[in-house]
Order: structure tokens, then sequence, then C-alpha cells
């Protein structure tokens, strides 16, 4: 039998194998910023980009810390596909969603299927949807006096928080839990596993 043996060239400074990583957020950034550090030094992926929709985000002065370039979009930007557009220049693999706040318009899911993730502060199908996002979610939890509430990590697909759920954790509640302590319990859960299920889907 004949061995045919291939050989590579390897070009040991070349990141082709490195996932790029782009972070859309329009807040505070604190899902971002853990994710940042996770992936600092990781052979497996870099965050090559945080973008934004707000000029003011925190998550901007977060993504300069770590000397991550940004960029700023507006809503009508967004739907004219700019976005899509930097993130193709980019060489983007993979678009996470911490905390981004605007619909993201079908091209842009369709360019990334099954690469795209959200993060969700709530264990979906609950209180998903439409006007459920932050604060929103914590209130109606509260409302509904849930004894427990958690984080869904998921895929996006062309309908807001339907995508495959990839990840869900829970925290018990009292009766003595606000909206505010409810966000801090669902913050922790967020900060512990968002980055290493990202890791785990690359
Ligand atoms: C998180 O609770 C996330 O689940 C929701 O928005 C919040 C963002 O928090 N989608 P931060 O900006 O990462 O602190």
């Amino acid at each position: 039998m004949r061995e045919i043996s291939l050989i590579f060239a390897v070009d040991t400074k070349s990141n082709i194998f490195v996932k790029r990583l782009a972070i859309l957020a329009s807040g505070s950034g604190s899902n971002a910023e853990k994710i940042i550090a996770h992936f600092q030094h990781s052979k497996k992926a870099e965050i090559a980009l945080v973008a934004t929709n707000k000029a003011d985000a925190i998550v901007l002065e977060r993504a300069k810390k770590y000397n991550i370039p940004t960029f700023t979009f507006s809503r009508k930007e967004l739907d004219a596909g700019l976005l899509l557009q930097k993130l193709q220049v980019e060489h983007i693999d993979w678009v996470i969603l911490a905390g981004f706040l605007l619909k993201i318009p079908v091209e842009l899911t369709r360019a990334f299927p099954d690469r795209m993730v959200n993060i969700h502060p709530a264990l979906l199908p609950k209180y998903g949807g439409k006007g459920m996002y932050g604060a929103h979610v914590h209130e109606a939890v509260k409302a509904a006096k849930d004894k427990e509430t958690g984080i869904t990590i998921h895929l996006v697909n062309e309908n807001y928080d339907e995508g495959r759920i990839v990840f869900q954790a829970s925290t018990p509640l009292d009766e003595s839990d606000t909206p505010d302590t409810i966000a801090e319990k669902v913050h922790v859960l967020e900060h512990k596993h968002f980055a290493q299920i990202i890791e785990g889907l690359l």
C-alpha cells in the first residue's frame, strides 16, 4: 500500500486557529469584562472587538483597559448593516451578546448561524421575549413571587430568546429579595459561568 504523507508548513506565530470573538454590549459590561479576562491568555480565542450602540457605555472603558479595539454604532447604522460589515472586515468567528439591548437584524443572525450567543438573566422560556430585559425581568420575577431565578445561555436565531438553550443555572430566592438583590444573584451566576460556557462552545 502506498502511503501518502502530507507535510504542513506550520507558522508557529500564525494564529489562524484562534477564534476571533466580538462582544456586543450596551451598558456596564461586567460580563464583557469577565469574558475578556477569561480569554486574555487563551490559545483558543481572543476578544478581537467590543462593539456598542452607546457612546458612553462603561463597557468601552473596560475594553480600553485591556487594549481591546472598540466600535460604536447607532441603531440606524446597525439596521443599515454597518456592524455586520465591521464584523466581516475583522474576520470575527463568534458574536457574544452580553447585555446588548437592540434587536439584532436578521442579516446579522444569518451571517453567524450557531455562532452567536446570548445571555438572558432568567430561566427561559420564562421571562423572555419583547420588553423582557434588564430590571424588567427581575421586577417580573419579584412580582410573580418566584422561589428561584437564574440565567440562560442560548444560541441566537431570528426569534429573540428562542434559540437553542445551551446552559441554565438557577439560584434560590426568598421573600426578602428585591429586584436589585435578584439582579445581584443573577450577576453572580453570569460571572461564574458565561465565559466557560462560551469556551466550551467554540
Ligand atoms: C446581564 O444581566 C445580562 O444577562 C443582561 O444584561 C445584563 C448585563 O450586565 N442581558 P452587564 O452589563 O454585563 O453588567
